[in-house]
């Protein structure tokens, strides 16, 4: 069942735990991440940035893929199809009019009047069709689909400002996390991070979740994060096994038996993330 984020994110913000948004870049992607959690029996977010909505064909492909294996795959669960870092308005609009149940407007580039009325606008169109909105403060910085940005932590005011002025399902404050490889050791802001929990009553959204490590995983939960987005731990999980066939199988030609050589250790880092974000 296609569903928008409220009803999950809600849950896991009660029962103290976070869903995790996996982002998908391609059928099999897909197939095995929606394999792997109704195997677990959780919901599961599939995050889909612009840059892979437009490699796979378009957020038309992405959304009638997904409720096609969905029905195929007999997928039970509550799935949430999702748009990660929406540029614009029109971009969000788009990926709803094509059958996305929740967007992220990332407005945050611009200055924060700018970022609410973006927001806003995004807000009501999605909430007119039942679909959720997540908007980010601060910004989150690190690489994501050839994209560089330097980060910029949220502040507890921004917070109540953007969430106050937008009516947003769910809020991604930039508190130290970063999108790709870490350069040294994450520093998380933890004590906004819990300062914004305490003062807002919709979910917190962690970005950037590939290499934090676990007992930082864990606070930021405790500290109220009830959704963790992880990306680039999949497709290095997938890499390096991909690799070990190829260099194993030089004369492999099949792009099934390629690209299916990395299935069991995607399946693995889905399980071991799940089970790290205490998800039921
Ligand atoms: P990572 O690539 O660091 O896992 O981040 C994913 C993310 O935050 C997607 O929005």
């Amino acid at each position: 069942m296609l569903v928008n984020g409220n009803k999950i994110l809600q849950d896991a913000k009660k029962g103290k735990y976070a869903v995790p948004q996996f982002n998908i870049n391609n059928l099999e992607w897909t197939k095995n991440i929606l394999e792997e959690c109704e195997n677990l029996n959780i919901a599961v977010i599939l995050g889909v940035s612009e840059g892979a909505a437009k490699y796979m064909g378009g957020y038309k492909v992405v959304a009638d893929m997904v409720k096609a294996l969905m029905e195929e795959l007999n997928i039970t669960i509550p799935v949430c199809l999702h748009l990660d870092h929406g540029s614009s308005f029109e971009s969000c609009k788009k990926a709803i009019d094509a059958g996305f149940s929740s967007v992220m407007i990332d407005a945050s580039k611009h200055e924060l009047e700018e970022n609410i009325r973006i927001t806003k606008e995004v807000v009501d169109y999605a909430h007119s069709k039942d679909v959720t909105v997540e908007a980010e403060v601060g910004h989150i910085g690190g690489t994501e689909d050839n994209v560089t940005a330097t980060s910029s932590n949220a502040t507890l005011e921004d917070c109540l400002t953007l969430v106050n002025g937008s009516n947003i399902d769910s809020l991604a404050p930039a508190l130290g996390s970063v999108h790709g490889l870490y350069k040294g050791e994450p520093n998380l802001d933890f004590e906004t991070m819990a300062e914004i929990n305490e003062n807002l009553s919709i979910p917190l959204v962690l970005h950037g979740g590939t290499g934090i490590p676990d007992y930082d995983i864990k606070k930021a939960i405790s500290c109220g994060i009830s959704k963790i987005n992880i990306n680039t731990e999949l497709q290095i999980a997938w890499h390096d096994a991909v690799k070990k066939f190829i260099s194993e199988n030089p004369d492999a030609y099949d792009p099934r038996k390629v690209i299916g050589s990395g299935k069991e250790a995607m399946k693995a880092k889905v399980r071991e993330k799940v089970e790290m974000f205490n998800n039921k």
